[in-house]
């Protein structure tokens, strides 16, 4: 269910290009310097497995993007519709911003939709269970959650003060099509 939309920047209702194929989502992005893999893991996961065995489980992708991308730690969050204050978290990355550091999420379950501003255009990638994205440091983005959010994803950081978002002033967002979760759970 993950996909690409590309849209020209001032053109949000009709999109440029679309793809679900990991291999032509995976070079488009890495064209504008985005690195999108798919990951499986190591080892079935139950539905109750903590954070703990959620990292057990991805082991070995854990540790070569770490080596590779020089990230020194990583965590797990998982939101739901019943997590506390979760309109506001939405809203929280739903504009466009930076980071000083790379984002980079790995999603263990869900789904979510990162809006990255390249190029002209707007790349929105549509991520679900097993997709790695990683988002360069001051690379204007946004991301929605939806508005019944579900996901679990593996955070990477290479020094926590680095993930601080700084708007870009620009309300790019607000033109762009939300990520509506209940489309993607009906598919
Ligand atoms: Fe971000």
């Amino acid at each position: 269910m993950s996909d690409l939309t590309v849209y020209l920047e001032n053109d949000a209702r009709r999109p440029e290009f679309r793809t679900a194929d990991p291999a032509l989502m995976a070079g488009h992005l890495a064209h504008i310097g985005i690195l999108y893999e798919r990951w499986t893991a190591d080892a079935p996961l139950p539905a109750s497995a903590d954070a703990d065995a959620v990292q057990r489980a991805y082991a070995a992708p854990i540790d070569r993007l770490k080596a590779a991308r020089r990230f020194c730690t990583a965590d797990v969050v998982r939101v739901t519709p019943k997590t506390d204050g979760v309109e506001a978290l939405r809203a929280k990355f739903l504009y466009e911003h930076t980071h000083a550091e790379d984002e980079a999420r790995f999603f263990v379950e869900g789904a979510g939709a990162f809006y990255i501003h390249l190029d002209r255009r707007v790349f929105r990638v549509l991520c679900g269970t097993g997709d790695l994205l990683s988002i360069p440091a001051g690379t204007p983005h946004w991301f929605d959650m939806g508005p019944r959010p579900r996901f679990t994803t593996i955070r990477f950081f290479s020094r926590p003060e680095g993930w601080m978002a700084t708007p870009t002033g620009d309300t790019i967002a607000a033109r762009f099509p939300l990520f509506e979760t209940e489309a993607v759970e009906a598919a």
